[in-house]
């Protein structure tokens, strides 16, 4: 038994806690290491290390045959069982046991960080850190270390793979990471599809997942599903109401992780993204970590959603200044090309990108309070997109079409205090876009302009590679280094998922990768069904900040579509802007549909940085309830989203300030709302607000509820 912490290390860790800000203490001392020989059903050389707040554990040991094995509790209850470690690489034999201990270290953080942008200012890192190294028993002895680190609410451990005479590069052919589940728990998954993640979220028992049945999505311009295995983040309750959810952090030179799922031993096991072309998953050089894999825990949905474990567990900030980078909201040539009013191309004779159109933007943006005009087809290449399988070299991210004079587009922006977002849809002809990289942010720079909309629609160029392998990770990642270099912030549609990587790079400011608005334009399956955002919430939204694209009033798209439409009320395209998280958010419908309608009157107030976010109540699939602070103005937005159900909520405004009276514009659905039938029935009313007030409210089928509280000075 090793010795348990003394009062004094214990008591200086609860005062850190309560300090203020940056106050940096790292914890080399041994606070959390106990070699447990008590517990009978773990080996002897079981390793533990606990939560700050003591109520998540996570044990490490070897098992008979020196496999590396780990298991997670809640409250003293089982929550991962045992679960294995290990690797199989190319031209070497795999470490998948015969392993022994080495040594231990412990060790923890408490600090608090500041975000540049982001769903708060001040985030807490309060952590306790266990390594474990480990070294093959025969020859030739390779290393491998175990790092884990366990929060209040979830955990993160990665494997290390150490400076080595055994080792100089791996070449690794799969990763077998186990999580071993306790139950069938109820889960919310996504296919674990290689190419995309695009698809809509299943509820099911874990024992009734079945990804291979959404294989040939007819919408999905390209999809690989190669297994039964789920995307992450996946998110679980258990029968208890416990609710986890599985994900990574710092995915970098490295493959995406899917989950294979072993319906029979209740078990998830990782499966990298391949490249058929290179014939391997990972290819790295030592020394290298991989990325962490993260089980976030919580009593109640809302506290998943409160989380900032995968920020966390990504390293602090490489860029020194983004102030050049504001969180903004966008109108754009967007919206139009997916009704087809307009195209991208100008073949067609009916191209959306004019020089003219951008200046109608501008001008609807410029009286709106709104700071972005994206515009896309603005360049030369559309007339070969879409179904072409030579695509090398078609896109070209200088050269505008005639009808667009981009610099007199930016010039007018500028005069109107309205900034441009650079539109570059690869075709996921990603060599092209590299060779351009420097030439097309050269160019954005010149023009003052900081932020760019990036596109991989279609299979990967070369063949055999996927957009969430090593080979596309990198490349995305190339894209924001080189980006940064130009002070430009990258949107990445198409891209790979989120992993946290926005705090070592806040130039990464969001990104598309779930089943965005664009699909209610042309889904052959009717869109998103209302369920669709709260469970989204749940799930993609842990990864990080996500460009959907909200706010079409024009719910039923008449003339332009005949048979799609918005599977919501009015009332829940504004609560939106406040549940979805992102410092870009589109304004998305036609300039013409905003006109005359009162309820636009919140999409000018809203703030799109926040000082603060408190999640006040939800469940996953059901409804969500979220109230943000503004940074700067102290002005406070709350947003509520409910699936097909309708519902009463009760929010209690104990989050106001203390003392302070807010002018309250409440934009409710009316009485007879209700998505399909009659979306468009919203009330406005206004209110005095202050803390000690408590009000209901009826969200209709597929409604919503948004409230702007102004601070009254
Ligand atoms: C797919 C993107 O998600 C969408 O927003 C964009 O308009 C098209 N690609 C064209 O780049
Ligand atoms: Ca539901």
């Amino acid at each position: 038994m090793k010795e348990k912490p003394p009062d004094d290390a214990r008591i200086r860790h609860i005062l850190d806690a309560k300090k203020p800000t940056m106050n940096k203490t790292i914890f080399p001392i041994l606070l959390l290491l106990v070699f447990i020989s008590c517990k009978e059903t773990l080996p002897d050389n079981t390793v533990r290390v606990d939560s700050p707040d003591k109520n998540i554990s996570a044990s490490i040991f070897l098992l008979n045959g020196g496999v590396p094995a780990y298991t997670v509790s809640y409250d003293g209850k089982t929550v991962i069982d045992t679960s294995t470690l290990g690797f199989e690489f190319k031209d070497m034999p795999p470490l998948t046991g015969n392993m022994e201990l080495v040594a231990t270290e412990t060790g923890g953080e408490n600090v608090t960080w500041e975000m540049p942008w982001g769903e708060q200012r001040k985030v807490v890192n309060n952590y306790s850190e266990l390594l474990i190294q480990m070294k093959e028993i025969p020859a030739p002895n390779r290393l491998l270390n175990l790092r884990f680190r366990v929060y209040d609410d979830g955990l993160g451990f990665r494997m290390e793979f150490p400076e080595q005479p055994a080792m100089q590069e791996v070449v690794i052919m799969d990763e077998n990471t186990q999580f071993k589940l306790t139950g069938d728990h109820t889960c919310w998954w996504i296919p674990g599809d290689w190419d995309i993640y695009e698809h809509l979220y299943n509820t099911t028992k874990f024992s009734e997942i079945d990804a291979i049945a959404k294989r040939n999505h007819p919408d999905l311009a390209q999809s690989y599903i190669p297994e039964n295995a789920v995307n992450t983040p996946v998110t679980m309750r258990t029968a208890d109401g416990l609710h986890l959810s599985f994900h990574e952090a710092a995915l970098v030179d490295y493959a995406d992780m899917t989950l294979k799922v072993d319906k029979e031993h209740l078990t998830m096991q990782s499966e990298l993204v391949g490249s058929d072309r290179l014939g391997y998953k990972v290819k790295r050089s030592l020394p290298f970590t991989t990325p962490w894999r993260t089980i976030q825990i919580s009593e109640d949905a809302k506290g998943l959603l409160a989380s900032r474990l995968i920020l966390n567990l990504n390293e602090p900030s490489k860029l020194d200044d983004v102030s050049w980078f504001k969180p903004k909201k966008y109108v754009g040539i967007w919206w139009e090309m997916h009704l087809n009013k307009s195209t991208w191309d100008m073949a067609s004779g009916r191209h959306g990108a004019t020089t003219e159109n951008a200046k109608r933007y501008i001008d609807f943006a410029a009286a709106n309070n709104i700071t972005g005009v994206l515009v896309e087809g603005w360049n030369t290449g559309w007339e070969h997109w879409i179904g072409f399988e030579d695509r090398e070299g078609v896109f070209d991210f200088v050269t505008p079409y005639p009808d667009y004079n981009l610099e007199e587009v930016v010039r007018y922006g500028r005069e109107k205090g309205v900034d441009l977002i650079m539109h570059h849809e690869t075709s996921a002809a990603p060599r092209t876009y590299e060779q351009q990289l420097d030439t097309a942010y050269a160019l954005m720079q010149k023009l003052g302009i900081h932020s760019v909309k990036t596109g991989y629609v279609g299979k990967i160029i070369p063949k055999g590679e996927y957009h969430h392998g090593q080979w596309m990770v990198n490349h995305y990642q190339k894209v924001i280094e080189t980006a940064a270099k130009y002070q430009v912030a990258v949107n990445a549609h198409e891209p790979i998922k989120d992993t946290g990587l926005r705090r070592t790079w806040p130039n990464f400011i969001s990104r598309e990768g779930m089943r965005g608005q664009e699909f209610n334009a042309w889904a052959s399956d009717g869109g998103n069904p209302p369920e669709h955002l709260p469970i989204v919430a749940f799930t993609r939204m842990l990864g990080g900040p996500f460009d959907f694209t909200p706010g079409i009033f024009h719910i039923k798209l008449k003339p332009y579509k005949e048979k799609n439409q918005i599977n919501t009320t009015l009332a829940q395209q504004l609560a939106l802007y406040v549940v979805i998280y992102s410092p870009i958010e589109m304004a998305a419908d036609l300039p013409e549909h905003y006109e005359n309608q009162p309820a636009f009157q919140f999409i000018r107030d809203v703030g799109v940085d926040w000082e603060k976010t408190e999640v006040l109540d939800g469940e996953v699939g059901d409804f969500v309830t979220i109230a943000r602070q503004e940074k700067g103005t102290g002005n406070w937005f709350v947003g509520s989203i409910t699936d097909e159900n309708s519902r009463n909520i009760t929010i209690n405004f104990d989050f106001l300030e203390k003392g302070v009276q807010y002018k309250a514009a409440i934009y409710k659905d009316g009485p007879n709302a209700h998505w399909n039938d009659n979306p468009t029935d919203i009330s406005i009313e206004e209110a005095t607000i202050t803390r000690s007030d408590e009000l209901e409210f009826r969200l209709a089928p597929g409604g919503g509820l948004a409230i702007s509280l102004m601070k009254v000075e």
